[in-house]
């Protein structure tokens, strides 16, 4: 991956870096200082209670938000002092998936999802939509790629998204909640999804979810946000070991109930 005139070194084995990032709106105080690391080349899951600035935490890596305070390194770059050129290029090596979607409403789905390769490569039409077509399928979508985005429901608008966020095969991935509004099948088949494409590609992945299940079935490493601080990170057996409170009370708050958590 390159960002701006240069070739980007991973930071040895850290892809994604926040450094004590204060961020707040209108006097209110979201992030508090959040500092953690996500490895390269692995998935890392962000979860916390709804409001905690998870999806606040995402805007800062892409760029759209700067930090009040602190940092954010991709790939050893400090986000805030990237100009525009190097920001367009961060942004084409990052597939991001918002948490509504945000898909074109002016554009039908083919196009939403071809979208990124039109804009970012010199494909041939004919296999702009076979990529298109694959993605497609692959999120379940394969028939409405001529529907608009006002006529799909929440969950197949969350997997067009998804579908869009792919067909760059970038280095990194970064989803807001691709979970959410979806059945128990499409979540899993999702989830397997993400796994794959992380595998095939060796992607540095970063999902926010509320699904204590899905999040430690993909999560190689997990972030638990609240307060506006990092309270605890590790692997999946050193969170469920963890001893801090607030640790044991998500996961097993968030495994007895997990739709009381959104
Ligand atoms: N652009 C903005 N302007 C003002 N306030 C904002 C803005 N973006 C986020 N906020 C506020 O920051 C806080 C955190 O929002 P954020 O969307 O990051 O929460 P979240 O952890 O993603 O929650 P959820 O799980 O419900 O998606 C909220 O109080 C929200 O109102
Ligand atoms: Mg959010």
């Amino acid at each position: 991956m390159s960002i701006g005139n240069g070739e980007i070194s991973k930071n040895g084995s850290v892809m994604i870096e926040c450094e004590d990032v204060h961020k707040a709106f209108e006097g209110h105080q979201v992030l508090e200082g959040v500092s953690c690391q996500i490895p390269s080349g692995k998935i890392s899951v962000v979860m916390g209670p709804s409001g905690t600035g998870k999806s606040v935490l995402l805007r800062h890596i892409v760029g759209l938000l700067s930090p009040d305070r602190g940092d954010v390194l991709v790939a050893g770059k400090s986000v805030p002092s990237l100009n525009e050129d190097e920001l367009l290029e961060l942004r084409r090596n990052i597939g991001m998936l918002f948490q509504d979607g945000a898909l074109f409403s002016s554009m039908n789905l083919f196009d939403n999802v071809a979208f990124p390769l039109r804009q970012h490569t010199k494909k041939q039409e004919s296999e702009i939509r076979e990529i298109v077509m694959e993605r497609l399928q692959e999120v379940g979508l394969a028939g409405s790629e001529k529907k608009m985005p006002n006529e799909l429901s929440g969950g197949m608008r969350k997997r067009a998204g998804f579908a869009r966020a792919l067909v760059l095969e970038p280095e990194i991935l970064l989803f807001d909640e691709p979970d959410s509004g979806l059945d128990p099948v499409r979540t899993a088949l999702l989830c397997e999804l993400i796994k794959e494409i992380q595998q095939k590609y060796g992607s540095t992945g970063v999902v926010i979810s509320h699904d204590i299940k899905s999040c430690f079935n993909i999560g190689d490493h997990i972030i638990l946000l609240h307060g506006g601080k990092v309270v605890d990170q590790g692997s999946k057996e050193q969170l469920q070991s963890s001893n801090k409170p607030f640790t044991q009370q998500f996961i097993k708050g968030a495994v007895e109930g997990p739709l009381g958590m959104e």
